[in-house]
């Protein structure tokens, strides 16, 4: 029989290209550049199967230039806000995502970023890059505490419970906003069912909210009002849950000291402001990227393809309206 058609939108990890190359007629992208609007019908000319990633947005607009071979999208991704689900169902088209592969590394780089911001690490670091280190002073950037301090978590899915773990570690309280109480055995979680006790509750602030109509600007002026002033926001979830104005403002009347920031609204495209501000620490949207957890997700993506092209249910399909 023959092998599965599968365009890739972008370069993977060199293991994943390979199983690809080895189970599917695979079309592998090796400019990593992506797809322009234009490019979708003819890349996936004849395919069975799109393997896309992240930043490869597939609106109702492209789904429907997809040509009719193609019966499922697998993305190199937990989120799956970049693919309109519902026009790839009115299309029988099947979407999967990749969960669980990439808590760890991006519950790692979330405290990174926790770390980062209230320990001023983008000015420590600006000082030794231009050699301007005069040496060691009693008040010289003197952060944010980090142990003994609450955090409060916005999503306790499995990332969002993976920092929880983390932060206990470093001594922090946890405190979690939602109607549905969570367990995490040995973790000492203080539950918020309501925000009027939990914006207050929240010195530190860690978003894990998947990007969807609802969330859209979810962290606004109101919200960010009510957190302790000289609280520290981290967000590795999605840009857009973030209102920019409201936490640009906030960081520059001190009603947040810091923020650590991993995602960006328009990506890879980003406020200005927040690189000039010098209480921010920014990273490229690096939460899974270790070779380890970018070649799991990979293995994820193909498993997927491989149980939908067996005639199996794939472990990981979404539909929309989910997340
Ligand atoms: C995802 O998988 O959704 C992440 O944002 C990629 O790092």
């Amino acid at each position: 029989m023959a092998r599965p058609r599968v365009t890739v939108t972008r370069r993977l990890p060199a293991e994943i290209e390979a199983r690809l190359g080895r189970d599917y007629a695979a079309l592998l992208n090796s400019d990593d550049q992506g797809f322009t609007r234009d490019d979708w019908g003819t890349r996936c000319r004849d395919a069975d199967a799109v393997l896309c990633t992240p930043v490869d947005g597939m609106d109702a607009e492209i789904i429907a230039a997809l040509p009719a071979s193609v019966r499922i999208i697998a993305s190199y991704s937990v989120g799956y806000n970049h693919i309109d689900v519902a026009a790839a169902a009115a299309r029988g088209i099947v979407v999967t995502n990749t969960p669980g592969v990439l808590t760890d590394a991006t519950a790692d780089l979330a405290l990174l970023l926790l770390l980062g911001a209230a320990r001023r690490a983008s000015e420590g670091e600006a000082l030794m890059r231009q050699g301007a280190w005069s040496g060691w002073l009693p008040t010289q950037l003197l952060g944010i505490q980090v142990s003994g301090k609450s955090l409060g978590i916005v999503g306790l899915g499995r990332i969002g419970a993976a920092v929880a773990r983390r932060a206990a570690a470093f001594g922090m309280r946890l405190h979690y906003l939602s109607p549905r109480t969570k367990v995490l055995p040995g973790i000492d979680l203080q539950q918020h069912v309501d925000e009027a006790s939990f914006w207050p509750a929240c010195e530190f602030l860690s978003l894990h909210l998947p990007l969807t109509p609802a969330t859209r600007g979810f962290l606004d002026a109101r919200r960010i009002a009510q957190l302790p002033r000289g609280a520290v926001v981290v967000n590795t979830a999605r840009g857009d849950v973030v209102d920019d104005d409201a936490l640009i403002a906030a960081l520059r009347s001190g009603q947040v000291a810091a923020a650590g920031l991993d995602v960006f609204t328009g990506e890879p495209n980003f406020r200005r402001e927040y690189a000039a501000l010098p209480n921010t620490f920014l990273l490229p949207h690096l939460g899974s990227a270790t070779l380890e957890t970018r070649t799991a997700m990979g293995a994820r993506a193909i498993d997927n393809l491989d149980a939908f092209f067996a005639g199996r249910e794939p472990p990981d399909r979404v539909t929309a309206g989910t997340s």
